[in-house]
Parts: C-alpha cells; sequence; structure tokens
C-alpha cells in the first residue's frame, strides 16, 4: 500500500520497560505505550535480568496491541518496524527484536535496527527540529555520554565515562541512603530541599578530555555517610544529596559547554533518563542561553525509556534506507558509531 504519509512503529525492550510507539512523518505521536516493570525490581533494589525477560514475554503482545489500537491504524499502513537491538540486557532485548522480527515477517514490512542511546537523542526531534553541528549530552543508567552530530544519524563519541554512569551513581547513592530503586528522582527531589553544604570531589580528569569518572564521588558519599555515623555525627540527607547533585552537575554542564565551544555546535541537546533531573535541566538551560545557542530538553516522559524515541530514531534511518535482514539479533554490546552501509 502507497500511503503518503510515513509510520514508524518502534519497539523497545532493553531494559525494565516493555515500549511500542508509533511515529508519523518522524516527528509526531500517534501512539505511545509503556509498561514499566520498576515495581517487580524493586525489592530487590535493582534490575533482575531474568525476571525482565519474563515481564517483557508477557507484556509485548498486550503493548502492541494497545498501541495499534492507540493510534486507530491498521498494519496496512505502517511504513516499517523499528526495534532496540542494543545495547541493553541480552535476554531483554532479544524478547523486542524478536516480537518485531515476527510482525515485520507477517505483515512483509521493513525492519530496522536501532541503537538505544541514537533513541534517546532522538526523543528530542518530538520536541522541536535538530540543526547540526550538535552536541548530545547523554545521561541514563547505562551510560554517560558527549555525542557529536555533523548530520542525522552520524554519532561521534567524544567523551564517556570510565567508571560509573551517572545513573548508576545516583541509584548507588540513594541505595546507601535506604532510598528505593530507581534511586535518581528520590536524590533529586532531596537536592531540592537541602543545601550543597558537605564538601565533594569532582572528577576533571585530564586538561583536554571530555572522558568523566563518578566511582570516586559516589564512594566519596558513601564514606561521608560511614565516616559520620562511626562518629555519631548526624548528616542531613538533604544536604548530602545536594551536594552530590551539585558535583554532577558542575562536571557535567562544565565539560559540555567547552565540547560546544571547541565544536563549534549551533544546538545542544539533553538525553537519557538522568536528563529527567531537575537540577541538571535548569543548570543547563541556564548555561547554554549565555551562549545564544539553543538547546532541546525531552518532556519528562521522553527521557526514560520509551519506545517513542526508537521509532523516531528508526524514521531517520528508514529515509537513509537502512534494512536490517530477519538474521537481525539483540546485540549487547552495540557501537553507536558504526556507520550502518
Ligand atoms: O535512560 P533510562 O531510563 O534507562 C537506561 O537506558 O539506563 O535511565 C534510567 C536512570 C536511572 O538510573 C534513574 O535513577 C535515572 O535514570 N533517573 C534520574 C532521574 N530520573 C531518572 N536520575 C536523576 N534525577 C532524576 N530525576
Ligand atoms: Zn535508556
Amino acid at each position: 500500500m502507497n500511503n503518503k504519509e510515513e509510520y514508524i512503529l518502534g519497539i523497545e525492550t532493553s531494559c525494565d520497560e516493555t515500549a511500542a510507539a508509533i511515529i508519523k512523518n518522524g516527528k509526531e505521536i500517534v501512539a505511545n505505550v509503556v509498561s514499566s516493570q520498576i515495581e517487580s525490581h524493586q525489592r530487590f533494589g535493582g534490575v533482575v535480568p531474568e525476571i525482565a525477560s519474563r515481564h517483557h514475554v508477557e507484556q509485548i503482545t498486550l503493548v502492541l496491541e494497545e498501541t495499534m489500537s492507540q493510534s486507530g491504524l491498521t498494519m496496512d499502513e505502517i511504513s516499517a518496524v523499528a526495534v532496540t537491538e542494543g545495547p541493553g540486557l541480552v535476554g531483554a532485548l532479544l524478547i523486542g527484536v524478536n516480537a518485531a522480527k515476527a510482525v515485520a515477517f507477517a505483515h512483509s514490512k521493513p525492519l530496522i535496527g536501532v541503537h538505544h542511546i541514537a533513541g534517546h537523542i532522538y526523543a528530542n526531534q518530538l520536541v522541536g527540529d535538530l540543526k547540526f553541528p550538535l552536541l548530545a549530552l547523554v545521561v541514563s543508567g547505562g551510560h554517560t555520554e558527549l555525542v557529536f552530530m555533523k548530520e542525522h544519524g552520524s554519532f561521534e563519541v567524544i567523551g564517556e565515562t570510565r567508571d560509573d554512569a551517572v545513573g548508576e551513581a545516583y541509584d548507588k547513592v540513594a541505595r546507601t541512603l535506604k532510598l528505593p530503586y530507581p534511586g535518581g528522582p528520590h536524590i533529586d527531589r532531596m537536592a531540592q530541599e537541602g543545601q550543597a553544604t558537605i564538601k565533594l570531589p569532582r572528577a576533571w580528569l585530564e586538561e583536554e578530555s571530555y572522558d568523566f569518572s563518578f566511582s570516586g564521588l559516589k564512594s566519596a558519599v558513601i564514606n561521608t555517610l560511614h565516616n559520620a555515623s562511626q562518629k555519631g555525627e548526624e548528616i542531613v540527607p538533604e544536604d548530602l544529596a545536594a551536594s552530590f547533585q551539585e558535583s554532577v552537575i558542575d562536571v557535567l554542564v562544565t565539560k559540555t559547554l567547552k565540547a560546544m565551544k571547541q565544536y563549534e555546535v549551533d544546538q545542544v541537546l539533553l538525553a537519557g533518563g538522568v536528563a529527567a533531573n531537575k537540577g541538571l535541566r535548569a543548570a543547563l538551560q541556564e548555561a547554554v542561553d549565555k551562549t545564544g545557542k539553543e538547546l532541546i530538553i525531552p518532556p519528562l516522559s521522553l527521557c526514560t525509556d520509551n519506545a517513542a524515541m526508537i521509532a523516531t530514531a528508526g524514521s531517520v534511518l528508514y529515509r537513509k534506507g537502512k534494512r536490517s535482514g530477519m538474521n537481525l539479533n539483540a546485540n549487547p554490546g552495540l557501537d553507536i558509531e558504526k556507520p550502518f552501509n
């Protein structure tokens, strides 16, 4: 069938959300369904891969049906099926990849494998047009990266974390403060209520490096708490959260500004689950505003894992002619820089 409109069906199952969505012409959300498993993982303090896979199996058909029904479209009208092929948990990814293959095969639709982080970056296209060259600050549970893009679909990682991802550091600090998983939003809320009065380190690394390191900061927070409890001193948890958050934001914003200048970008994008952080959103907005450049930040619902972002990135690849074969496999170590052709 020849439609004038392009509708991409996206599927995302890389971690603990089973999600499907349909995006019209690479910009407009027609349907967006996210089924979260967070409650099932909470009592373990983190995502348990086997439980994640089982939930995806249970949810994927329901989520796909709900997405189609929300859209009011028929499968005939779908242009292509895009799916997260990696990185992520291999068992979780496999459920999405196999569901996408089944749908694409049954309805003779093109299949397109998408990189999860490319998806996070392209969530911004649902807010405004991307202007190149641009710089994306990607902050999620598994990744902390500065990505330079000279054009659509081209990703150059100019800096990345050498140890913990930002989200991981947030979750570990939260666990030490006995907050439920995922801890990021709790620390964020507490940080707004506290004062950054506790001195914590900032890992700047080498002068010319855009890499990050958060494990030293995380250990410093944990040591501060342990030392205080041994001495019988009291630490105000809100102040510790505010001090931790200030240190994280200081490093992220400073390195982003430096890279913006060196790479002479026209636009900055914030992406990934930690992009939901109120303190980071405000600090980056203020800093980028001073440069006169444009910053795009996705709404909260598009910061954490969803399939709208996968369908949007899928649309870009679709227009560039990318097609995956029926031998598409889950790839937990997928490289974002690798060109697809
Ligand atoms: O992108 P995402 O949903 O999953 C991955 O691809 O990793 O990111 C999840 C991460 C978790 O570590 C969570 O604690 C963190 O994002 N997060 C936050 C906030 N909301 C979610 N971290 C700090 N502040 C927040 N408001
Ligand atoms: Zn993610």
